[in-house]
């Protein structure tokens, strides 16, 4: 579509692609990205890229409903990321193409636990558009180097169903092994899937 109600073409909705002033809360760096810290102010163009993916990511997310996309609820899980980033249990990266500011995907670590464990989980998507390029590979190559650097976690899990061969691969190629698998792990799309568990270790902290 063109003019000026146009779809994704139009100037306004353009903007709805870019995360505003992404240079002053830059988690990492790499050749072609930024991971940004993300803020309530980017409810915006995070919702506008959850929904142009909507369709591509079903297969591989727990069921959304249509109140999963709603302004407020995505604001909302913003400002839950901020709380659980500022308490130490996650953290939480917006991939930003450095050139043009575009959103490209996200990255993030839930239930961050210390003490002897040391541990979390990971999670990552990428937009479609932007899929095949190596995008995931370089972002979750820096990520794992904050979590293992400045977080100084000893442990990230990684859990992917066995059709997923691009995450997979993603995993493998920054670093993580296979570790085994549980029958019917996560409810992933309304069904209970089976999924591989793939780790990596920071060999820094032993
Ligand atoms: C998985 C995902 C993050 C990959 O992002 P990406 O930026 O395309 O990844 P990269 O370009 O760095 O690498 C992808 C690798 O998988 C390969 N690949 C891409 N699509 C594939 C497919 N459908 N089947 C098999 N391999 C595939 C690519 O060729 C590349 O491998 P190679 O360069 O070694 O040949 C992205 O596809 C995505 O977000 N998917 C939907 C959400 C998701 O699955 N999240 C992870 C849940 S565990």
């Amino acid at each position: 579509m063109t003019g000026s109600h146009g779809h994704l073409s139009s100037p306004k909705n353009a903007d709805l692609t870019r995360v505003r002033r992404p240079g002053t809360r830059i988690i990492a760096e790499t050749g072609r990205l930024l991971l940004v810290r993300p803020s309530r102010a980017d409810a915006g163009v995070v919702r506008a890229f959850l929904l142009e993916n909507r369709g591509f990511f079903e297969p591989w997310e727990p069921l959304r409903g249509d109140d999963y996309f709603g302004r407020s609820a995505v604001r909302q899980r913003l400002a839950q990321t901020a709380r659980d980033t500022r308490s130490g249990s996650a953290l939480a990266a917006l991939i930003v193409a450095k050139g043009t500011g575009e959103l490209l995907g996200d990255l993030s670590l839930s239930a961050i636990v210390r003490g002897p464990f040391q541990s979390c989980y990971l999670g990552y998507k990428l937009g479609r558009r932007h899929t095949g390029r190596g995008y995931m590979t370089e972002a979750l190559a820096a990520f794992v180097r904050v979590a293992f650097g400045s977080l100084k976690l000893h442990r990230i899990e990684a859990n992917i169903m066995p059709a997923n061969e691009a995450s997979a691969r993603v995993a493998v190629r920054a670093g993580f092994t296979r570790e085994g698998a549980s029958a019917r792990y996560l409810k992933i799309n309304g069904r209970w899937e089976d999924h591989d568990h793939y780790a990596i270790l920071n060999g820094d902290l032993e």
